[in-house]
């Protein structure tokens, strides 16, 4: 079994050390090494370069570093017809949630509003109300919209939900595809986004969305965005717009349209967006080396595969 790692922007020698460890007996390279690549039974990629698939024909599965895989669908070689495995694990879903849970809140007690204050050194108090006046509308109720709104909801907000095919969350309003968009966004005051990014969720943070969104919430100073599903997600001359003339109160980013985000896009001047890095969760060389051994190890065994992406979804 020859496993072949491709992670542009990786320590890619350091990942080959931990498989190396966790599949003794398999033989692990890196883009650096000689190999034959019709021997490659697995490739492990992030953002794949538009060789990477060349000459693979043994290949048995591709693994994903990445929970999201638009940009591996995306590739204008990706071979027909063999499994795609994405990453998904508790660890990653709890990042994705902290990220969530602090941006919610951090929303919720206008800390944009009162960083204001402090940089004007304005004394205004203002006690903002608890967070069962907030709703949280979370876009996407997979792996971690799923898992967020639990936790969201254990804190005290109020929570909705909204995806493609229709769910039941105990407690929870939830909304489905285009017909129950408007809807689901009317009464919302901080909506979260971590959609896969497809075809049809491809700019879907605009500023008719933000319009939709409930207004007068977060005593006034709603309603806020979170965005950490993908930058293409999102217009940012929208949210500029939006972020200026009021439609929206806040954001928190986490992705963006380019990344990294260029030094003249105005968002970096706007003292109400919170900013992260495209930070919010990732595989490590821990928890990433751990499930795909195990992914490997099971298919080498004649297991099934498990977090199948659906080509045709794009997710
Ligand atoms: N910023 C970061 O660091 C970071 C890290 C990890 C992941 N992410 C992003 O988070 C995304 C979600 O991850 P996940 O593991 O939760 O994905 P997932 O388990 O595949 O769930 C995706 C959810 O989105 C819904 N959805 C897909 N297309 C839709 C559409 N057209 N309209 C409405 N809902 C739609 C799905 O609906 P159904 O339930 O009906 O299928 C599902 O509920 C990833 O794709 C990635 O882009 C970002």
């Amino acid at each position: 079994m020859t496993l072949l790692l491709h992670l542009a922007d990786f320590n890619e020698r350091r990942w080959a050390d931990g498989f190396a460890a966790a599949l003794p007996g398999y033989r692990v390279v890196t883009r650096a090494d000689a190999y034959d690549p019709a021997e490659v039974d697995y490739i492990f990629i992030w953002k794949p370069k538009a060789d990477a698939f060349d000459g693979l024909v043994s290949l048995k599965a591709i693994l994903s570093l990445g929970a999201g895989v638009d940009a591996v669908l995306r590739h204008p070689n990706l071979p027909a017809g063999i499994p795609i495995v994405r990453f998904m694990d508790e660890s990653l879903t709890q990042q994705m949630c902290d990220y969530i849970l602090a941006s919610a809140l951090a929303h919720h007690r206008l800390v944009t509003r009162f960083a204001r204050d402090k940089a004007a050194k304005r004394w205004s108090q203002l006690y903002p109300a608890p967070a069962w006046s907030t709703t949280v509308g979370v876009m996407g109720l997979g792996a971690i919209g799923s898992a967020a709104i639990r936790m969201l909801g254990a804190i005290g907000f109020r929570t909705r939900g909204w995806s493609r095919s229709a769910k039941q969350i105990e407690g929870v309003p939830t909304f489905a595809g285009p017909e129950g968009f408007d809807a689901f966004l009317s009464e919302t005051d901080i909506l979260v986004n971590v959609l896969p990014l497809t075809p049809e969720t491809h700019g879907i943070l605009n500023y008719e969305t933000f319009a939709k969104l409930r207004k007068g919430g977060l005593d006034g100073y709603g309603p806020a965005v979170v965005n950490c599903g993908r930058g293409g997600h999102q217009r940012e001359a929208d949210l500029v717009r939006a972020l200026t003339d009021g439609t929206l109160g806040s954001a928190s980013l986490d992705v963006y349209e380019s990344e990294p985000l260029p030094a003249e896009s105005p968002l970096w001047n706007l003292d109400n967006v919170l900013f992260t890095p495209h930070i919010a969760g990732a595989s490590t060389e821990k928890t990433g080396v751990v499930y795909f051994s195990q992914v490997i190890r099971d298919h080498m065994a004649g297991k099934p595969l498990p977090n199948i992406v659906d080509r045709a979804r794009g997710y």
